[in-house]
């Protein structure tokens, strides 16, 4: 199968038939991991989890909340405890927040247990994505751009650590959902 041939429905069913473990979406705020995870999720006929939304159900705050009354080192403790059950409850599809996989916990848990797949994309267009919300900690104290680009550069190194990656740049989140299915089909 050539990589420009999408797949057609009863193939996208093969490739879900073949999944034994969950798959988690990683990458940096603003990639598009919830939107790609529910599309992706419904293309194969599996549950999606927000594992931010858990751990805002959880603490039962919004996530700056989590940040503004108990720090970063609370809301990082909660959000390795949610992705660990959410691993352990065989959850499909799981998109985490963009820090989750620089612990080294939860990634020793993603690389073990789920299928890593880091969802890249160039620092414009999550500038641009990212600027449409502020519901986002890290980006408020200082130019998105340039803390985009920090971000990136610390985190590149443990993203790479993958076994799966997949760029979305300015298209439609189906796109990248789809390019995702048939990156798995490659590598299962
Ligand atoms: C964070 C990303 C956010 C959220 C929190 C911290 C990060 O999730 O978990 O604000 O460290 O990059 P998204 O990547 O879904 O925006």
């Amino acid at each position: 199968m050539t990589t420009n041939t999408p797949l057609n429905q009863s193939e996208i069913a093969e490739v879900s038939a073949r999944l034994k473990r969950p798959i988690v979406l990683i990458g940096l705020m603003g990639v598009g991991k919830s939107t790609v995870g529910r599309r992706l999720a419904s293309m194969l006929k599996r549950e999606f989890v927000d594992a931010d939304e858990e751990i805002e159900k959880a603490a039962q705050r919004s996530i700056p909340e989590i940040f503004d009354e108990h720090g970063e080192g609370y809301f990082r403790d909660g959000e390795r405890r949610v992705i660990a059950r959410l691993i352990e409850e065989e959850t499909g599809v799981i998109a985490t927040g963009g820090g989750a996989f620089v612990d080294d916990e939860t990634r020793a848990l993603i690389l073990e247990r789920a299928i890593g797949v880091w969802i890249d994309c160039d620092i414009d267009t999550l500038v641009e994505r990212t600027s449409r919300r502020n519901t986002r900690p890290l980006l408020r104290g200082g130019d998105p751009k340039t803390i985009l680009t920090d971000l990136m550069n610390a985190r590149r190194e443990f993203y790479a650590s993958a076994p799966i990656r997949v760029e979305s740049q300015d298209g439609p989140h189906a796109d990248t959902a789809h390019a995702i299915i048939k990156a798995i089909d490659e590598w299962l």
